[in-house]
Order: C-alpha cells, then structure tokens, then sequence
C-alpha cells in the first residue's frame, strides 16, 4: 500500500499522507498492517493507513532520544521559538484542507473544525513565545556560594491523543513539549488519525529537525500501551478515558516511573441561579452541552436549575436545543455532526435508554437523528434523581440531564458530588454569589456566566479523578521541565 493517496472530500481535494511519520519520514508499520478510518457521516472507510505497534514505537523512540541528544540540543530557544511559530502559520495557511479533514474523519462541523485549527495555530504560536522565556532562579544562601536552577526538557515525551479534538490536542501537547526541547513519540486516536499525519507533513516542512516530532497511528492495547510502558520514555501525556488514564498510570509505575500528566473525563455541572440573565444562560448552557456533539470531557452535561425558574428554563431550553442544527458536517450551517464512531453512538444510544428505563423525563430528542451515520438528536431529560446512572456517568454525547436545585448550598453540594473534578459554571449576576459559589466548586476550570470557552492562555486541567497537571498556560511549561539545582562552592584562595 502506498504511503500517500488523493482524498476528495465535498469541500477540496488533498493529497493524505498515510505512512507512521519516523525521523521526518512516512514509513510503513513493522508489521505492514494498515487499518481504515470511518467517515462518520455515512459510516464508510475514508482511507486506510498504516498501523504502528511495539517495534514501531521502539524505532520512533530511538530516533526521538537521538534527535534529543543530537540536531535539536544545539538548537536555540530562540529558533524552537521559530519553528513553532512558523508551524502556526502552515496551520493557518492549510485552514482550509486542516478543516474539510476533520470534518472527513471526525465529523465536526466543518465551521467548528476551522475554529479549531485556529485555536490550534493560536496555541502553537503561544508556546512559541514561550521557547526563550523559561528561565531558572539564581539563589543566594551565603557568600561563598553560587546556586542556580536550571529548567532542562525532561526528555522523550510519549503523548496520547483523543478523537475528539484530533487537531487541537496535537497542538496542546507538542507547544509545551517542545518549547522546552523535549522531543515526541506522538500516538494519534485511530478513529481519527488523518490530521495528524497532515500536520506531521508541515511540521518537516517547518524545519524541525529529523526525530524531533514522531507520529504514529495505531491502536491503544498496542502502540498506546507500549508507549506507557516504555523503558526510555521520560514522560508520558495522556488525555482520554479514566479507566485507561488509570492504566498508564499503573504502567509508568511498573516500568521506568516516568512522569505522568492526565487529562481524563468529567461530568460538569451547570448551575442555574434564580437572578441569571435566563435567555443568556440558555446559550450558554446550550454551548456547555451540546458543543462538539456533547463529546468534550469538560461538557456541561448536569445541569443544576434552582427551582424558583425551573419550568421556565426547560421551556425556554428544550426550544433552544431543537434549534440546533443537526447534520452534514460540510454544510456551513451545521452546529452538530455525528457522534464519532458506532461504538460511541452506540454506548450514548445505551445510556439514553437506561435514562428512560429509569423514569427520567425526556424533554426532547431521545432518538437517532435522520437514518444513516452516526447521528444523534440533541438530548434532554428532566426530573432526575442523582442515584440515575445518566446523572452519574460521563455520557460524552448530546445528552444532559435538568436536575431541580432548592438553594445555592444545595446547588454546591450536588455539584460537588461525584468523582470527577473537571469543570463547572454558575449563572447569576450577583459577584459576590458569583465568587463564593466559584470558590465552594471543587473543579479545574470555573466559567461565570459563559460555558466552554477555553484558550490557549488559560490552564486547563482536573481536580479529584479528571487528571493530573495542567495543560495549556505557562502552567503546561512545568509538565515538561525538570529543574535542575547547581551549587558553586566558591574558592576562598
Ligand atoms: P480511550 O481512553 O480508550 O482512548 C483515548 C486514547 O487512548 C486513544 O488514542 C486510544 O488509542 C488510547 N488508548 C486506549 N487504550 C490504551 C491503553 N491501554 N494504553 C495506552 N493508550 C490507550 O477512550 P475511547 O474508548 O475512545 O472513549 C471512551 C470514553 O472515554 C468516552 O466515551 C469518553 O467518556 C472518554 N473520553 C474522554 C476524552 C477526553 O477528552 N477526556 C476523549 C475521548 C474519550
Ligand atoms: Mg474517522
């Protein structure tokens, strides 16, 4: 199988690099499989491409370690600096092939996917800005001495992506990354490993030198896992599921305890106070949830109604939801595209019926959205009890659930019960409610007044099991720095 194929997609026609991208080059996997990736719009294969697993992960990391001791230690901050920023401009130069490909493979919204390469180009260029600004302390204990901290990259980095945002959290984990002079072992989702490979291409393009930035395709029980486990990766980065953020945890503590970031799931609550602006809260609300088709760890997904406007807010919401557009993701206009995968569609499709089965009151959608792909009507149930595995468990699709809160301490107390830690917003227009009920949350990100508005300045990460560490920020730069202490003893002679 060839290692690059034309792809026409409704919007252009690209050239799609298929092979695992080793020291600057597309290559086939050690064992020569390929595997396909579905369009989740008419659930037929887009292309296939090579599929990497053990040794392929060993190769991929020997030219990172030797890229790390090599070409890239003599390149200065200031060039890494360069580079990123030059690889955000090809990000923005390609917008449009960046966009039509994820909403080929991924199904977003193709209006949505340019917002992402945006995002993706702003987050590049951030941490490029970074590359010759990370200093150490000088530190004087006494006059005989001279101490200084060093921040020195950590090493190779093995980083694990999602589906959901293919693009934007490519971009997440190799700013930091490599504004500090670490070097990659990248392995992309397989249900989305197109855009990828794609940047893979820019970034050989950008200057980067041979080994510095490794991507492979594959899947998690091969590739994922030996990346984990790998005796001469330093560092892993994972954002996905808690089951399998727990599993590389267990593997880094099993093989070479390298250091460990994760960005796992969530199940945000989104608090309604009586005195909020109602319709703007809607929007908000409607954003918080129904965004990327609900799958976003840091989705808005319970919704917490104090039940002085609860009536009132489930008619003003259950219109705002039906006016979500549904459908093909290349028409300009569509907000929701299909869930991602028939595995996602359908453990979302199971969830929706274990809500029914439980006695929750759908307010509207419920069903499968149209009769081909994997569409979704945007979902809402009410009257739920918290004991309801819907109001428990992390759905990752365009279902929420209205739950009716009597106070704001009794907002605060549901909000806060469950394991997750991830996000959460409060609508109101009082500060003071504002501040106290931010600082009562115990989650990462707390939005006042607006849902999902993340950027590359601000940390991004969980509390309790939704992660460990931050990214995004200068927050993200420590994930990926040791700090090394030197003390000079000065000569008295
Ligand atoms: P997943 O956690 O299995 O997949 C995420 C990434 O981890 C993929 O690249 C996958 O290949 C890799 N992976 C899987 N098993 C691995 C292993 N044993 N070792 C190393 N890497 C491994 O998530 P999946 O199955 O795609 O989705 C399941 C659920 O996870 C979703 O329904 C959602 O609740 C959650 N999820 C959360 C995301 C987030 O942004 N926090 C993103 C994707 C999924
Ligand atoms: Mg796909």
């Amino acid at each position: 199988m060839s290692l690059c194929q034309t792809v026409q997609t409704p919007a252009l026609t690209y050239e799609q690099p298929l092979g695992l991208f080793i020291n600057n080059e597309f290559v086939k996997g050690v064992e020569g499989k390929t595997f396909e990736t579905i369009n989740p719009h008419n659930e037929k294969p887009i292309v296939a491409v090579h599929e990497g697993a053990e040794e392929d992960v060993n190769i991929a990391v020997k030219a990172a370690r030797s890229a790390l001791n090599g070409e890239w230690k003599q390149v200065t901050p200031s060039e890494r600096g360069r580079l990123l920023t030059r690889l955000a401009d090809f990000l923005e130069r390609d917008i449009e092939t960046l966009a039509a490909i994820e909403a080929l493979d991924n199904g977003k919204g193709v209006t949505m996917a340019k917002g992402d390469v945006t995002a993706s180009a702003g987050c590049l260029r951030y941490y490029g800005g970074w590359a010759d600004k990370i200093y150490g302390q000088t530190i004087d204990t006494d006059t005989n001495s001279l101490t200084y901290t060093r921040h020195e990259p950590v090493g190779v980095c093995g980083q694990i992506i999602p589906w959901n945002f293919p693009l934007l959290m490519f971009a997440w984990k190799i700013g930091p990354a490599l504004a500090t002079g670490n070097t990659i072992v990248m392995k992309t989702a397989e249900q989305t490993p197109l855009s990828g490979l794609y940047v893979a291409k820019l970034i050989k393009e950008a200057g980067f030198p041979p080994g510095v930035v490794n991507v492979i395709s594959g899947f998690g029980r091969t590739a994922g896992a030996a990346i984990a486990a790998h005796m001469d990766i330093d560092k892993v980065a994972f954002t996905g599921s808690t089951l399998v953020g727990r599993q590389i945890m267990k593997s880094a503590a099993d093989s070479n305890l390298k250091k460990v970031t994760l960005e796992l799931g969530g199940k945000s609550p989104n608090i309604v106070l009586p005195d909020a602006n109602l319709e703007e809260a809607i929007e908000w609300v409607n954003l918080g949830i129904f965004f990327n088709h609900g799958q976003c760890c840091c989705a808005g997904s319970r919704i917490l109604v104090h039940e002085a406007v609860y009536e009132k807010f489930l008619e003003l919401f259950k219109k705002r939801a039906e006016q979500n557009k549904v459908g093909d993701p290349f028409n300009t206009e569509t907000f929701q595209g299909p869930q991602v995968s028939q595995i996602q569609y359908d453990r979302i499709m199971s969830y929706i019926k274990d809500g029914k089965g439980a006695g929750a009151k759908v307010v509207t959608g419920g069903d499968r959205h149209g009769s081909e792909g994997y569409y979704i009507q945007p979902t809402i149930f009410a009257d739920v009890t918290e004991d309801m595995t819907i109001v428990k468990e992390e759905i990752f699709g365009p279902v929420c659930t209205v739950q009716k809160v009597r106070s704001e301490e009794e907002a605060i107390q549901v909000a806060n019960d469950t394991n997750y830690g991830l996000a959460a917003a409060v609508h109101t227009t009082n500060i003071n409610t504002a501040i106290r009920v931010s600082n009562a949350i115990k989650a990462g990100t707390v939005w006042v007044n607006n849902y999902n508005t993340l950027h590359y300045q601000m940390p991004f990460g969980g509390f309790k099991e939704s992660g460990i560490g931050r990214e995004l920020g200068s927050y993200a730069l420590e994930n990926y720095t040791e700090v090394k202490t030197v003390r000079v003893h000065l000569s008295q002679s």
